[in-house]
């Protein structure tokens, strides 16, 4: 009998909770299947319980949906590719895009959660895509952005990675910068999805002040509440989300509790635009 996994959707556009699943090093391949089509459907999907779950499961889960890749090219000194990340990543983007091969899913769990609040919100970039009235899918379509780590110029975001300024330091090492089609084809689903976020510092070919205009334009489609969903953690919870179609926002609203989250991504490829 086929492998039953109960896909529970939670949200218009993105977000649904599977039930069902015991995440263990054997799963079954074709639990895995479903697992898979259930992010590639509903963007983001919440499993819910996996208590047993510790760093090291957590990463040969992940290593069952894909190839685990160094979870931020600029930290070097922690050798690892499980990234914890500590307070919040207030700010709308999507991981890791200031590389050519932007990684293609996220799966995050909660190590620490304060009392109240440290939720993340995720926003469905195909839904802000399709939503863009034809003028604007047509400039859309036509504009290629700068996305780089350079945090001289993304100074004013918390990127949240972590408080320790010496592991900061290692992010601001190395610099990144690479252009990608704002508009990127979903390499499996075939879907249209506005690619941009935080990690966006302008346009080719506009100036400073016309890129700021346009991406506030377009970005501010992206983050629209009706395009969001929004998940309370609980101890033992884990996201995946499709990095593809989807930007994401730790919503910092615990005050200075501790909070602590674990990110492995994985590894995708160059986006491909409307073009081709
Ligand atoms: C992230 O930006 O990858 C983590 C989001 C969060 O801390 O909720």
């Amino acid at each position: 009998p086929r492998p039953a996994i109960e896909v529970t959707k939670l949200g218009h556009h993105l977000g649904a909770r599977i039930d069902g699943v015991t995440l263990r090093p054997d799963l079954d391949p074709r639990v895995i299947e479903e697992i898979r089509r259930a992010v590639l459907t509903h963007k983001v999907v919440i499993i819910t319980g996996q208590h047993h779950v510790d760093d090291a499961a957590q990463y040969e889960f992940a290593g069952l949906l894909g190839t685990p890749t160094k979870a931020h090219p600029t930290v070097l000194s922690r050798g690892e590719d499980l990234l914890p990340l500590e307070g919040a990543a207030n700010s709308w983007h999507t991981d890791v895009t200031f590389v050519d091969r932007i990684p293609k899913m996220s799966v995050l769990r909660a190590v620490v959660q304060p009392s109240y609040g440290g939720a993340t919100m995720w926003a469905s970039t195909v839904a802000a895509y399709a939503a863009l009235p034809a003028p604007l899918r047509v400039l859309a379509d036509n504009l290629r952005a700068i996305h780089t780590n350079d945090y001289d110029y993304a100074e004013h975001l918390t990127v949240g990675d972590s408080s320790d300024p010496e592991y900061r330091a290692e992010f601001t090492k190395t610099v990144f910068r690479t252009e990608h089609p704002v508009v990127r084809v979903h390499p499996e689903t075939g879907e249209r999805a506005l690619t941009l976020g935080h990690f966006v510092s302008g346009f080719a070919g506009l100036k400073t002040s016309e890129s700021a205009d346009i991406l506030r334009l377009l970005q501010a489609r992206v983050e629209r509440p009706d395009n969001t969903f929004r998940w309370n953690w609980s101890p033992g919870d884990i996201a995946i989300w499709d990095n593809r179609s989807t930007q994401h926002y730790g919503v910092a609203d615990f005050g200075d509790a501790y909070r602590k989250v674990n990110r492995v991504t994985l590894a995708g490829d160059i986006p491909v635009g409307v073009d081709g």
